[in-house]
């Protein structure tokens, strides 16, 4: 199981030191990747490290952009690319996301990219119709591409809200999502150290994207521990 620990944009200096140093007290682990935001890479030297994002341009005359070789410059092993917050905020689309995937590939890094359905969609039973949408792009790369990335579930209804989704529900979309495409797929959306026990046992889900349980120090010990 690997776990995708996205910081989003919290801590400062001196908050990312402090869990630093509480997580030196226990072994690093390849399996638990931290996504802090990109200023504070370089202090999780060592650890598993993903970008919350990456450029989609190669690198050159693009201010304020961070290059797919800059963070492999920094050790960074995976990116996380189409999460709904750069959807719905940045107003990042699937062009956006085609060009970022490709730019995380050429540069060594692993795409973990974001699908997930709207409340309304979820509602009204259009969750496997809007999921085959946001994948649809990748099969216009050729397949030793697309079976580069991984791809992470995150219904939007579920992320930041408390209400994950059931393991049986999980489970269906799982199937229907292997079917489409055969890529390690992560889950995202409210997983806390209550709950994460009943999703680690579903056939084929290979691991978990976590956002508010990831700025728990005491959890993330645990998780350490246990995982
Ligand atoms: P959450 O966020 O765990 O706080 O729901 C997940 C995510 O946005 O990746």
């Amino acid at each position: 199981m690997r776990y995708v620990l996205n910081f989003k944009s919290n801590f400062t200096k001196e908050s990312i030191l402090a869990y630093k140093e509480a997580l030196e007290k226990h072994p690093k682990k390849d399996n638990v990747i931290f996504a802090p935001p990109f200023c504070f890479l370089p202090l999780l030297e060592g650890y598993s490290l993903a970008s919350q994002d990456i450029s989609r341009y190669q690198e050159g005359a693009y201010t304020g952009e961070v290059s797919g070789n800059a963070l492999k410059s920094l050790g960074v092993r995976y990116a996380i690319i189409g999460h709904s917050e750069r959807r719905k905020y940045l107003k990042e689309d699937e062009v956006v996301f085609a060009k970022k995937i490709e730019q995380a590939i050429a540069s060594g890094i692993t795409p973990i990219y974001c699908i997930g359905e709207t409340k309304e969609e979820h509602d009204s039973g259009r969750t496997l119709e809007a999921l085959e949408g946001q994948l649809s792009f990748l099969f216009t790369f050729p397949q030793e591409m697309w079976k580069k990335v991984i791809v992470a579930y995150e219904p939007i209804w579920a992320i930041g809200t408390g209400k994950a989704i059931t393991p049986n529900e999980l489970e269906k979309i799982i199937a229907f999502l292997k079917e489409k495409i055969e890529v390690p797929l992560l889950y995202g959306g409210s997983i806390n150290s209550s709950n994460l026990e009943q999703f680690k046992t579903l056939p084929h889900l290979d691991g978990f994207l976590i956002g508010g349980m990831s700025l728990k120090i005491e959890e993330v010990l645990s998780l350490l521990q246990e995982s």
